[in-house]
């Protein structure tokens, strides 16, 4: 079999931050899939760096007293060490803040300037001349234009209404509390729609991305036509001056994907390798990791800008969806916050690696981490399945060794050996969950042979040598050969399976054939049981964390230090809507109702049939396009909010009498809106 040249990526973790269990879910499905290729012999390679520029590590810099280059040196090396007590291993990892990435990105803007693809238009926005920089949205608070309710977001209220920053009554900045002042400024765009053809010919052919990816960009943004991507920011910006356009700097997301090819370049002056061979050659395969936030980024613009300035194109780019923590969206106030240094500080990192394992699937849904199921699956699938056949064999055979001749196992071995290109294929379709349901089936097979073998019994009697040694000899290969097939998921557990056993690190073929007549060494400890109790103390700290970090209570949880870095795509996709007036808004009747029956619609292939209640008699029947999203009986008793004056529309299945609102694209990604228990049937929303 030839060799594959692979290189892959992870999204750049943004250095304002730490890592949290919602990052490790794209770095540990990436570490996998690139020790498996690795494992297979490939020449695969796995690229990171920090992503470093932009006006929030700017303030955060400013705010703590250090440059911003000590900052970004500071927070790569916890990232990195965060990393590496996970198994994440790099082949290199780098930072967008580098004269490499400057020189590439130089690069890239040249061939865009020479391709005609950059245009100039004044923006205005709002500047905080106090703290000298222009303001994103999520850096301005003031009173809503249209409900008048206080300290609201720079571009949305709780009431609902969207707005821009420049729209607030009274805005502050968060940066420095004074009134941020309206300035005009030079911004610099790139034509996307010159790309058009290409893109969606990139886009729904060849295989790229996944259907669901591939059908929300066709729906969302190639439908019409593409808008021009706003590429600079007016300084002061911690970031790349523009060459040519002094004052001016490339936004932190022109040059943040740039730092995959600088970190891959970094990497070759380093080791002597081909640069081209890497980035210019058709025969080299670019793999991509990122979540489902950033896909516009990396589907549109990315793949636009490599293909002008003459790069490989992403063979594929794999997205994933986010993470709840038992069963809700990961917030600080509920504890579920959890940094990688927190969780490490009280369970084992390979615990993380497999729950995350068993749980991904080759699609976009949402991961959950559920601690009950966490420890349970953990206890029994490691501990119970897989390191028992060791623990209950390994040590009957240290003075002896392995059997000279393997001995006859009833073909569990040789079931195991053909079971490795089904385990294989689901690893490079990403489909883990499935690689570790064959996987543990190998176990499943292996543990009642153990069982009914009783070498415990065995070694009682010293006319049963042979026997317990041939025992042994079966359960240790068994064991090993699933060792081998889930050691991209837990390298601890592999290296420790090579040290008992003598063996060299492991390629994948090592699991077609038994060892015999080898030494064992002694059996040490290698894995210990997830005990619920190191969760409880885990979430015990992070409750002490938020509690020092936020002293006046939760209320207190805000502030310029966000960590959060909102993706900007839906504002693009679906740009606000044109000014209106309170009297419009007021046009709009928005009620609070609880839903008290939900019902499947026979033959509607998006509907669901919701009864809600506004209060005393008064019900309504609507239709919501719903149905992929929520399971019927979890819809009923919750709070939600319907445009409640809506004309009734007789619909084929029956009369609808409003509307429910939600958010989100649509089929599985529909978000219902809700409110707060507390807030009544009937009330009205302003
Ligand atoms: O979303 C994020 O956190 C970004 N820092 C990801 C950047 S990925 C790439 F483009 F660099
Ligand atoms: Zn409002």
């Amino acid at each position: 079999m030839t060799k594959r040249r692979i290189l892959v990526t992870s999204a750049l973790p943004y250095a304002n931050g730490p890592i949290h269990l919602g990052h490790l879910v794209e770095y540990i499905q990436t570490d996998i899939w690139v020790r498996f290729q690795k494992l297979r012999g490939n020449n695969c390679r796995y690229f990171c760096a920090d992503d470093t520029h932009g006006t929030a590590i700017m303030i955060s810099a400013r705010n703590s007293g250090v440059t911003e280059t000590q900052w970004i040196e500071r927070v790569s090396g916890e990232h990195q060490s965060d990393f590496a007590r996970f198994g994440i291993e790099f082949d290199h990892y780098g930072s967008t803040h580098s004269s490499t990435n400057r020189q590439l990105c130089g690069e890239f803007w040249k061939s865009l300037m020479d391709s005609d693809l950059v245009v100039e238009r004044q923006v205005e926005q709002l500047f905080d001349v106090q703290a000298n920089t222009f303001l994103a949205d999520r850096f301005v608070k003031g009173t809503c234009p249209a409900c008048q309710r206080t300290d609201q977001a720079g571009d949305n209220c709780e009431c609902g209404h969207t707005y821009s920053p420049t729209d607030l009554i009274d805005p502050i900045s968060v940066h420095s509390g004074t009134r941020p002042e309206l300035r005009s400024a030079k911004h610099l765009f790139v034509q996307l729609e010159q790309l058009h053809e290409f893109l969606e010919e990139w886009t729904q052919e060849g295989g790229h991305l996944q259907t669901e990816t591939a059908n929300y960009l066709k729906g969302h943004f190639l439908h019409e036509e593409l808008r021009d991507w706003d590429v600079s920011r007016p300084g002061p910006y911690f970031g790349f001056e523009i060459p040519d356009s002094p004052g001016n700097y490339w936004y932190v997301w022109f040059d943040a994907p740039i730092g995959y090819v600088a970190t891959t370049k970094q990497w070759c002056e380093q080791t002597g390798e081909d640069f081209e061979l890497w980035w210019k050659d058709d025969s080299t395969e670019v793999h991509h990791f990122i979540g489902k936030d950033i896909t516009y980024f990396h589907t549109l613009f990315w793949p636009g800008m490599l293909k002008v300035a003459g790069f490989n194109l992403p063979t594929k780019v794999h997205i994933h969806g986010f993470l709840n923590v038992n069963g809700k969206k990961m917030a600080k106030r509920d504890f579920t916050f959890i940094k990688a240094a927190t969780y490490l500080n009280h369970l084992d990192p390979e615990f993380l690696r497999y729950y995350y394992a068993a749980k991904l699937g080759p699609r976009l849904d949402d991961l959950d981490l559920n601690f009950e199921e966490f420890v349970a699956k953990v206890n029994s699938d490691l501990v119970g399945k897989i390191v028992n056949l060791a623990s209950r064999s390994a040590k009957f055979v240290r003075d002896t060794g392995l059997s000279k001749l393997y001995p006859d196992d009833g073909g569990l071995f040789q079931k195991g050996s053909e079971a490795g290109e089904a385990i294989a294929a689901a690893y490079e379709d990403c489909d883990y969950n499935k690689a570790m349901r064959l996987i543990l089936e190998l176990a499943d097979r292996a543990n009642p042979f153990v069982e009914n073998a009783e070498p415990w019994n065995l070694r009682k009697d010293d006319s049963k040598a042979q026997q317990l040694q041939d025992v042994c000899t079966v359960a240790i290969n068994l064991f090993r050969q699933i060792v081998i097939y889930i050691s991209p998921v837990l390298p601890g557990l592999a290296s420790k399976t090579s040290e008992l056993l003598g063996d060299e690190p492991y390629a994948w073929a090592d699991a077609q054939k038994p060892i015999t007549g080898t030494v064992v060494h002694p059996f040490k400890h290698m894995l210990k049981r997830a005990d619920p109790k190191d969760i409880e103390k885990m979430t015990d700290e992070t409750k002490a964390e938020f509690e020092a970090a936020n002293p006046d209570g939760p209320q207190s949880e805000s502030g310029g230090n966000s960590t959060f870095q909102d993706s900007d795509e839906h504002l693009i996709a679906e740009p606000l809507a044109e000014e209106i007036t309170i009297d419009d808004f007021a046009k709009v009747d928005l009620r609070v109702a609880r839903v008290i029956k939900a019902e499947e619609v026979p033959d509607a292939r998006k509907l669901l049939k919701l009864t809600v209640s506004l209060g005393g008699d008064t019900t309504r029947q609507l239709f919501a396009g719903i149905k992929k999203a929520y399971q019927p009986e979890n819809l009923v008793g919750r709070l939600v909010v319907i445009v409640a004056n809506l004309k009734p529309r007789q619909m084929r299945f029956g009369l609808s009498e409003g509307m429910v609102t939600a958010a989100g694209p649509g089929g599985e990604d529909v978000f219902v809106l809700g409110v707060d228990e507390g807030a009544a049937p009937g009330q009205r929303v302003h």
